[in-house]
C-alpha cells in the first residue's frame, strides 16, 4: 500500500477535500446545541482548520493537529486572519503518546485517510486523548470496499461499529446535510467513552 504523502497534497495545492468552510453535519449539530461548552475540544486531521474555528465560539480552548506542516501554517494563517485563536499544530494521531487529555474529539474525514490496518491506532488515538466519559463526534465517510487504492479508503458502519462499540456508548447517530457530492454518504456518531 502506498502511503499518501499528505504534505506534497498542501504544497502543490492539492487537497479536493478541503470545500473551504466546516463540515455541514458539523454546523447543524452546532446550531441545534446552542447552549453546549464543550470545555477543550481536539480536531485531529483539521486540514485548514474550518472546523476547527466553527468550534471556538462553543468550547474553551480547540486544538487543531495535521501532520502536513504546510496545512498548520496556513491554518493558523487562516485562524489569525479571522481574529480568532486556536492553537494549531503538526502532529501525528496515530501516536498515543500525548498527555494532553480533551472533553472532545471531533472527526472530519480523518478515519477514512486512515488504511484499515491502523485503524486500531487510531481507536487508540481516541481513547488516550480523551478524558472518561469524554464525547467523541464523528463525521465518517462511508464508502464500499474496494475502494482501497487511495484515500479516502472504505469504511463502513459495520467497520466502525466493531472498531468504537468496545470502548464508547453511541449516544446518537444520523445522516447529516454534507457537501454536494458527499450527500447521503456521510454518518456522524455521537459518542460517549466509557468508564
Ligand atoms: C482528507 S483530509 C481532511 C482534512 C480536513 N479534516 C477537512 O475535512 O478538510 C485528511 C487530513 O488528515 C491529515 N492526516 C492524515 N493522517 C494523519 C495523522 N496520522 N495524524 C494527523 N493528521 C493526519 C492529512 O494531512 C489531511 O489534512
Amino acid at each position: 500500500m502506498v502511503t499518501t504523502d499528505w504534505e506534497e497534497h498542501y504544497q502543490k495545492g492539492d487537497t479536493p477535500w478541503d470545500k473551504g468552510e466546516p463540515s455541514p453535519g458539523l454546523i447543524d449539530f452546532l446550531d441545534l446545541h446552542p447552549e453546549l461548552n464543550a470545555g477543550d475540544v481536539l480536531v485531529p486531521g483539521c486540514g485548514l482548520a474550518h472546523d476547527v474555528r466553527a468550534w471556538i465560539p462553543h468550547a474553551r480552548r480547540v486544538t487543531g493537529m495535521d501532520l502536513s506542516p504546510t496545512a498548520v501554517k496556513a491554518a493558523g494563517e487562516l485562524t489569525r486572519d479571522q481574529g480568532l485563536s486556536a492553537e494549531i499544530k503538526v502532529g501525528n494521531f496515530l501516536n498515543s503518546d500525548s498527555e494532553d487529555r480533551f472533553d472532545w474529539i471531533f472527526e472530519h474525514t480523518l478515519f477514512c485517510a486512515i488504511t484499515r490496518d491502523l485503524r486500531p491506532n487510531y481507536v487508540k488515538g481516541v481513547l488516550n486523548r480523551l478524558k472518561p466519559g469524554g464525547d467523541y463526534l464523528a463525521v465518517y465517510y462511508l464508502l464500499v470496499e474496494g475502494e482501497d487504492e487511495h484515500p479516502p479508503y472504505s469504511s463502513t458502519r459495520e467497520e466502525i461499529q466493531a472498531l468504537f462499540s468496545p470502548h464508547f456508548e453511541m449516544q446518537s447517530e444520523w445522516v447529516p446535510r454534507s457537501y454536494p457530492k458527499r450527500q447521503g454518504r456521510e454518518w456522524m456518531v455521537w459518542w460517549k467513552k466509557l468508564g
